[in-house]
């Protein structure tokens, strides 16, 4: 028995690789380097999907299909009656994608992909009381996310550091999302629900609801020389940091510093960037302090917090940008646990009451 699955390793995977020790990622054989700020969305869901879904279109073929498929989406599901506006955005999206048909195949894989793009946009401007915005199928899916986010088309940069964030953050090994979507996948009750599964694991604050929190931690902090109060009285009430610590990595997470680059090339706040530098230092030295047997180093929840901040995303929607970048994590790891055929279910050990023996 192992409390947390701590060690347990529970699948054989060709899609990342999580190295904790040396703080490396490699995806599909390439390093995050080479794929951070190299690579669209639409080219990193083709090389996580290659070899898993037959009949899915390829490279500028998969960019029209994927724009084909948000337009169906908003048409047919982004509406003011489809789910309560009073929900919170993740509640939202992962209420509109209960609202595709389960299956298997291109076509369920191609709505799902483009799912978080056209939700996420929608349900925030939903809850505002505006209209939605409806795609341009002409756009590749970082630009027209944040087209219908905004209303106006992004500028290249800011549509690059979107990619960058999508494609740094598209598959982590078996994390806690990931392992419940391919336990979902492994009953074989479609990919709608094993997506499901990986965004409902996802919006809980130890794995990707982390980053609304560090934006709230930002903001009452306020000002660099009140980091250490702050951060030494949340600590004395018991709170963890939000966006430190790992279960993996015992060093600095190397996609915070994938993230970090993106938020300098956006040329977003200096001032906030510097408040975020502060905080972060601060926040290293004094968990050294009080946690000196746990590595404790900066994951990638903080970093994401600044760059989807800068994007004009707002903290109670991270998680659906989280999404959108993992579901093609979810959507590799649910056909890889399909061909290998085998239903997921571990045992437990029973340490309650037995039955009284008759006398
Ligand atoms: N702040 C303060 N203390 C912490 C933190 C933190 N962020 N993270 C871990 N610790 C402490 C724990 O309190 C515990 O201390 P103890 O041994 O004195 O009780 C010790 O470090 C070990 O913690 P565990 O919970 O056993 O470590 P685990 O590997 O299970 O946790 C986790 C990993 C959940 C990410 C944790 O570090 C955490 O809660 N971080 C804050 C939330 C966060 O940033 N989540 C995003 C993670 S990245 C991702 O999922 C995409």
């Amino acid at each position: 028995m192992s409390d947390g699955l701590e060690d347990v390793v529970a699948a054989h995977t060709v899609l990342s690789e999580v190295d904790g020790a040396a703080g490396r990622l490699v995806m599909r054989g390439h390093s995050l380097d080479a794929l951070a700020g190299h690579t669209s969305f639409e080219e990193m869901a083709a090389l996580m999907l290659d070899g898993f879904v037959p009949n899915l279109p390829r490279e500028k073929q998969l960019q029209v299909a994927l724009g084909e498929a948000r337009k169906e989406l908003f048409e047919t599901i982004v509406r003011r009656e489809a789910v309560p506006a009073t929900l919170s955005p993740v509640e939202m999206v992962r209420a509109m994608t209960a609202l595709i048909p389960d299956g298997e195949g291109a076509g369920v894989v191609l709505k799902l992909l483009a799912a978080p793009a056209v939700f996420t946009p929608g349900a925030l401007r939903l809850r505002r009381g505006l209209d939605p915005v409806a795609p341009d199928p002409s756009l590749s899916q970082a630009a027209d996310t944040l087209r219908m986010l905004t209303g106006t088309a992004p500028t290249p940069q800011q549509a690059a550091a979107l990619d960058t964030y999508l494609v740094t953050v598209a598959d982590h090994g078996l994390n806690a999302s990931t392992f419940a979507a391919r336990v979902v996948a492994s009953t074989r009750a479609g990919l709608v629900s094993a997506v499901l599964a990986g965004i409902s694991a996802l919006k809980g604050p130890l794995h990707g609801g982390a980053p609304g929190p560090v934006i709230e931690m930002l903001d009452v902090i306020g000002a660099p020389a009140d980091a250490r109060a702050w951060l030494e009285a949340a600590l004395d009430r018991g709170d963890r940091l939000m966006g430190f610590g790992h279960r993996i990595y015992r060093v600095r997470d190397p996609r915070a510093d994938a993230l970090k680059g993106a938020i300098r090339r956006l040329g977003a706040d200096a001032g906030r960037l510097a408040l975020a530098e502060a905080v972060e230092q601060a926040a290293l030295a004094i968990l050294r302090e009080r946690k000196p047997n746990r590595t404790l180093e900066t994951n990638v929840e903080f970093y994401t917090a600044l760059l989807l901040e800068a994007l004009g995303f707002t903290p109670d929607s991270f998680t659906c940008v989280f999404a959108l970048g993992r579901t093609t994590g979810w959507l590799a790891h649910a056909h890889e646990q399909i061909a290998g055929g085998k239903l997921i279910r571990p045992q437990s050990v029973y340490v309650g009451p037995r039955p009284r023996q008759a006398a």
